[in-house]
């Protein structure tokens, strides 16, 4: 089943991020999430994070954890559940979009920090290239691509098979712009110079 076959309902959310007997999401691991990806940008733009789009949102859990740090931080989250966006949309500021449609998504010209936890590989290959033509660009600061291959040993809503190898999206993300300086964070081709020698991870 692929990712837009799913139905992101209220249930879905239910099983895998509240109920005791079925969740694999805490908030402990959108925390840790967030205070490393808010460190990661801050260390490279030498500035607090101001600004973050985060595509595939879901209901919008980081926000809470992003302004816990940043309480003044602007965020816009985009996707393509309408349960999410209709129940979460004015209160945590959430848009519907695909990542396919970035580019007709009412966005600002660049972000400090963009994220796409916990969805990017489960989107069809056509898909995730159109969307990071979008993100490359918007990309001012960091990006968190949180990416999981056939390689890695999985539990929870994966699928089963049709995986991306580790070589397969470290060359399209490359391919992108994108430079990997650890645990799915990523410069933009705007702050490419920015990473030592060493800091990169080819
Ligand atoms: C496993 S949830 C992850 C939610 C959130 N990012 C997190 O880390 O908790 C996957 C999310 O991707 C969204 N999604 C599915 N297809 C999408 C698409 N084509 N573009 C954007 N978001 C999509 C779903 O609606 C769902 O909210």
């Amino acid at each position: 089943m692929t990712l837009q076959e799913k139905s992101y309902d209220r249930a879905y959310f239910d099983r895998w991020y509240r109920d005791p007997e079925t969740r694999v999401k805490s908030a402990g691991s959108i925390r840790r999430k967030s205070a490393l990806a808010l460190s990661t940008a801050e260390y490279y733009l030498e500035r607090p994070v101001k600004s973050v789009l985060d595509v595939g949102c879901g209901e919008g859990n980081w926000l809470s954890c992003l302004r816990k740090v940043r309480p003044s931080i602007q965020y816009t989250g985009i996707d393509a559940s309408p349960y999410a966006v209709e129940r979460f949309g004015k209160k945590r500021n959430l848009r519907l979009g695909s990542f396919a449609s970035l580019e007709s998504c009412v966005l600002k010209k660049s972000y400090d920090l963009i994220i796409c936890s916990d969805t990017l590989f489960y989107l069809p290959v056509e898909e995730l290239e159109m969307g990071l033509v979008s993100l490359a660009r918007r990309t001012g600061g960091i990006a968190f691509l949180e990416l999981y291959t056939g390689g890695d040993s999985l539990i929870g809503d994966f699928p089963q098979e049709g995986l991306q190898t580790a070589s397969f999206y470290r060359q399209l993300l490359r391919r992108h712009g994108f430079i990997l300086v650890g645990s799915h964070c990523y410069l933009g081709p705007e702050l490419k110079d920015h990473a030592m020698e060493m800091e990169r991870i080819s």
